[in-house]
């Protein structure tokens, strides 16, 4: 950090709401999934369907430092950054964080799905797409939602050393820059460039309408 480092916009606040959601949520679906709370476990499924899919649409039409195609790089890049040939300075992940999100996102992914199949309807609760399939499908997706939850574990776990490493070793301020949207950077370096509003209310339609659908055993449309 310098005396010419200036405060710029580098997350919109579509970004920092899907992010603290997925951290309150979660927990939660543990929580209701240990607690035989199923009714919730699975309301707060749809939820974070409905945010994924928002959090990846935005990441095609969304502002630019939410964006996949501006901090998914190349393995040269990833490499390079870890060796410290080249340094990011820009706002958004760096190449190694860029791969990071993709794997949280993706991970999560996989367990709202096979979570929508899941159960069995003679022996406790079921997703809402669990009749579409065979029983011996169900289980199988049943195990693969069971595991998928201990592989989110370690890519969190891994998440937050990376944070603590940056904010305790590199003296990085990206946690407050999570919740306000803004951080130092150095003069020269512009900040996120966003998009018009709308974006964001036509992704979150979209979101919704697919957690409804799907809520709603995915009838033919
Ligand atoms: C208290 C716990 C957490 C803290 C302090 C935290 C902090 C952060 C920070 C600072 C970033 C920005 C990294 C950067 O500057 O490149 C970030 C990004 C991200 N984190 Fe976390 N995180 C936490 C928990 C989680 C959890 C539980 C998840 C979900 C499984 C998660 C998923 C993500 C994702 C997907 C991004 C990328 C944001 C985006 O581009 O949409 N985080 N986190």
């Amino acid at each position: 950090m310098t005396t010419n480092d200036k405060a710029r916009r580098v997350w919109d606040l579509p970004v920092r709401i899907c992010h603290w959601s997925f951290v309150l949520l979660l927990p939660a679906l543990w929580w209701t999934a240990e607690n035989s709370e199923m009714g919730w476990h699975k309301r707060l499924g749809l939820l974070l369907l409905a945010l994924l899919v928002f959090r990846i649409a935005w990441g095609f039409v969304g502002s630019s430092t939410a964006r996949f195609a501006s901090f998914v790089k190349g393995p040269g890049a990833v490499l390079a950054y870890f060796r410290g040939t080249t340094s990011h300075a820009g706002p958004g992940h760096n190449p190694a964080g860029g791969w990071s999100v993709v794997a949280l996102l993706l991970a999560m992914a996989v367990q709202v799905t096979t979570g929508l199949f899941a159960g069995d309807p003679y022996d406790g609760s079921t997703g809402p797409l669990n009749d579409l399939v065979r029983t011996m499908t169900a289980d199988t997706l049943t195990e693969v939602h069971e595991f998928t939850f201990n592989v989110i574990l370690a890519l969190v776990a891994l998440h937050l050393l990376a944070v603590i490493y940056y904010s305790a070793v590199k003296r990085d301020r990206i946690v407050p820059a999570m919740v306000t949207g803004s951080r130092l950077l150095p003069a020269g370096v512009t900040g996120m460039e966003p998009v018009p509003a709308w974006r964001a209310f036509a992704c979150l339609a979209v979101g919704a309408a697919l957690s409804l659908w799907v809520a709603n055993g995915a009838p033919p449309l």
